[in-house]
Order: C-alpha cells, then structure tokens, then sequence
C-alpha cells in the first residue's frame, strides 16, 4: 500500500516538466521560393506564429525565408499568406531577418553556430546566442533529396549540417535541442548521422528513401498551401496544451495522420517525455492560448515532386476557353519532356562513367543505398547543378540525385563523374 503510495508519488513527480532556468530559442527555414513553392513559406510562417503566441520573444526566434509570396504578384490577397483552405493570416509580424538572397546554406549554419561576426550586415545579423541551460527548436522545410536539403541557389548536405550541430553541442549552445524536417527523402539527414549522446531529437516527414507530400490545394491562388507533416505537426500544436503534451505524443500524432510517408525520429529518444512548451513555447509563467479544433478539410495530399502537374491538371479542369486549354496542354507536355529530358540525361551520364552494364544497372536501379562518400557526392551534386539542371528551374533533377550516391559508393572518382557531366551537359545546353 505504501510502496504503491510512493511510487504513484514518485510518478507525478517525474511527469511534471522540470524547473527551468534557461530561454528558448528557435530557427525557423523556408529553402524555397516562387509562387509554385508558396507552401514553404507558409509553413514555416505559421511555425513563426506559434512560436510567437506561446511565448518566445523575437529576439530569440531567427526566421529564414526567401519572402516572395505574400507581394507576388500571383497573390490575390495581396500582404497576406495562408497555411490551410480559409485559413488565418500567418505573414503578420513575421521578422524579416534573412530574406532573397540571403537564404543559403552557409547562413543558416553561421545562425545555427552563433556565428555573429560571420553574419555582421547580413539581414538583421541575428544568430543564435543560447547557452548550455538554453533549449533550441529548429524547423526547416522545403524540397530535398538523398542526404541533402535545397536552398533556393544551392543545397545543404547532411554532413555539413550534422558538423554544425555538433558544434553547437561541444560549444554548450543548448541544454536540449528538437529539431523537425519537412522534406522529400528527410530521414536521411539524420539517418546514420545524428548520434543518440548530444541531446537532441529530430524527426523527418519522410524515411530515407521516399518522397513528403504537399497538401490543402487552393483553387483561388492555384497552389498548395501546405505540406502534411509541417501542417500535422502545427495544427496539433495550435490546438493541444503545450504544458501537458510531450514530444513523444506529438510525433505518435503526426506519424499517424501523415499517413502517405514514414515519419521518422533520429537521436536521443530519451529526450521524448519533454513537453512541446519546453521547445516552442516560452517560459512557464506564460498563460496559454490553445486555438480551438479546425474544421476538417477533404483529405488531398500529393508527392511534392507531383505538385507541378497536379495544379496543370487543376487549370486543364477550370480552363473556359481553347487558348486556356491549348497553353495549359503546352506546360503539361513541357513538364513531361524535361522529366524525360532529365532521365536520359542521367542515364547517359551513369552509362559513360560505369565501367560496364551491371554496374550502370545497378547505379540507376538501388535508391536505398546509404551515403559515406560525402565528398566526392557533394563535388559531384555541386557539379551536377551548375552544369547540367539548376534545381530551382528543374526540380525534377533532385529526383535523380541517388544515382550519384551510388556511383561514389560504387567508388568512382569524382573527377570521373565531373568529366562526363561536362561532356554530357555541355552538349546539351
Ligand atoms: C471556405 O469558405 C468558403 C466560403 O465561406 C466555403 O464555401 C468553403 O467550403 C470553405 N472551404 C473549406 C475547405 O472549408
Ligand atoms: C490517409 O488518411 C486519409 C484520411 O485522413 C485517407 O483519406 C487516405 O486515403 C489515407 N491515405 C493512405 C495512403 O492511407
Ligand atoms: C524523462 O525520462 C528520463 C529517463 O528516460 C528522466 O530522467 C526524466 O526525468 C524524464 N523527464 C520528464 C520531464 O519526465
């Protein structure tokens, strides 16, 4: 009876969150622009808004974003951007601190790091400057592919980026950091990278190998207003008690409703019974505002790498005229022929470079194979960009970026790759 007593005791003591002394901070990342990628930003607009209305002030919250939706000239509603059909505003008080082209991949680690000198009349030159009592959130979304997170001009590998955050734990810059991925192919930013001993939990919208899906189509400004992990994770957050709800549940949630990917969770899962607020709220003596439950919207998810054809097919279904119909056939077909454009490339390249048929089978064929040639694979993607497919103008190029995982594991030199690319693409363009 007594034993029973104590334990019970013993157990809400250890539900209730621990005392804190230290701040919260958070860095929130859009890699994409242009209007077919408005959900970027409005995903990450929202998280913005969260952050804000649960406590943690401006000067802790680092927002990254091209911000090039709310006065595109493709908004109908002009200033204002939404993260869900007939939602509310998420741009309002967003700080502008690094905008256009100060969205790259150098940036966001200086920020990550603290790197204030690095970033001295860069944006608003905030960083990160938490300490070892600190916690920090970190949520990025945009388009990926295997290893790698894009940016609007280049792309960041999961090596670089893991560097930083070990950095950030041997300097003492968090107590505890979560940090969440919204992205094609995620889980292999962290996948075999992120170790379980340096206090952080992640978790990705996708498992290695597979694609994140965009969802919430609106016909009114032609695009998708959301991705479905990014909105799974945020509506539960605007909705549930911060104080009470741990880690653990919120990813047990989004696992659950983003049911057309793998979430996945990497690092230190001892780090699960934390509660949201201890991330992306402030601190304690903060009264809560949870928004009341939205209304349900039909179900209308797509793989990110879909999205262009599925608002052409859209326009094909609302088009009125001939001309409509004729202009929005002419962009399906473009759409059509770059993929296969990009596909022969590709597979020219992988047939030069092997050394005979089965390995070029074999390179085009396995999307599973994990990375450790992180050099040559970032020479080689680098290169790939700049001579061959801009990845902001042919996205579709991402989709075929395992095969140079596979040709660095199948250990061919790079300058090997970089020959034939040049041979290749040269020729084309
Ligand atoms: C959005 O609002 C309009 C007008 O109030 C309504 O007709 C429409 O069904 C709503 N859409 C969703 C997805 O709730
Ligand atoms: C995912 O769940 C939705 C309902 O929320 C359902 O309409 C859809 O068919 C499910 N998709 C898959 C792939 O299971
Ligand atoms: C979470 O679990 C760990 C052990 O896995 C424990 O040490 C810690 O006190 C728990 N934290 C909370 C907030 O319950």
């Amino acid at each position: 009876m007594i034993a029973v007593l104590v334990l019970s005791l013993l157990g809400a003591t250890l539900a209730l969150p621990p005392k804190e002394g230290g701040n919260h901070w958070a860095v929130v990342v859009a890699g994409s622009n242009g209007w077919g990628n408005y959900r970027h930003q409005a995903d990450a607009c929202h998280a913005y808004q969260i952050l804000h209305r649960n406590g943690i002030p401006d000067d802790r919250i680092i927002v990254m974003m091209y911000d090039d939706i709310a006065n595109n000239e493709e908004n109908p509603t002009p200033g204002i951007i939404i993260n869900r059909p007939n939602g509310t505003d998420v741009y309002k008080g967003v700080p502008k601190d690094y905008n256009s082209e100060d969205v790259t991949p150098e940036n966001f680690l200086n920020v990550l790091k603290g790197n204030k000198e690095a970033m001295a009349g860069i944006g608003s030159g905030k960083v990160l400057q938490s300490g070892p009592e600190d916690n920090v959130f970190v949520f990025f979304t945009d388009h990926g592919a295997p290893n790698l997170i894009a940016f609007p001009e280049s792309e960041l590998h999961a090596k670089d980026m893991m560097e930083a955050l070990q950095y950030m734990h041997d300097n003492n810059m968090y107590k505890n950091l979560v940090f969440y991925l919204e992205a094609c192919e995620s889980g292999s930013m962290f996948h075999r990278h992120l170790p379980d001993n340096i206090n952080i939990f992640a978790t990705s919208a996708a498992n290695p190998h597979e694609s994140s899906y965009a969802c919430y189509f609106d016909e009114k400004r032609e695009t998708y207003l959301g991705d479905l992990y990014s909105v799974r994770w945020m509506e539960d957050s605007d909705t549930e008690d911060l104080k009470k709800e741990t880690l653990q549940r919120q990813f047990k949630i989004v696992r659950r409703e983003t049911n057309t990917s793998h979430v996945r969770e990497y690092g230190d899962m001892s780090m699960k019974n934390m509660t949201l607020l201890q991330f992306q709220g402030g601190r304690f003596d903060v009264p809560l505002t949870p928004l009341p439950p939205y209304p349900q919207v039909p179900f209308d998810a797509v793989p990110a790498p879909e999205v262009k054809l599925a608002v052409l097919q859209h326009r094909m279904k609302v088009a009125r005229t001939d001309e409509e119909r004729s202009e929005v056939t002419d962009l399906i077909k473009q759409e059509f022929a770059d993929r296969q454009m990009i596909r022969d490339t590709v597979e020219t390249i992988v047939r030069k470079v092997a050394q005979d048929q089965d390995q070029a089978d074999r390179v085009l064929r396995d999307r599973t194979r994990d990375l450790t040639a992180h050099d040559c694979y970032k020479r080689a993607v680098s290169h790939f960009r700049r001579r061959c497919f801009l990845f902001n103008v042919y996205e579709h190029a991402l989709r075929h970026l395992y095969t140079l995982v596979n040709l660095c594991e199948e250990g061919v030199s790079v300058d090997r790759i970089t020959g034939v690319m040049d041979q290749v693409c040269i020729a084309r363009n």
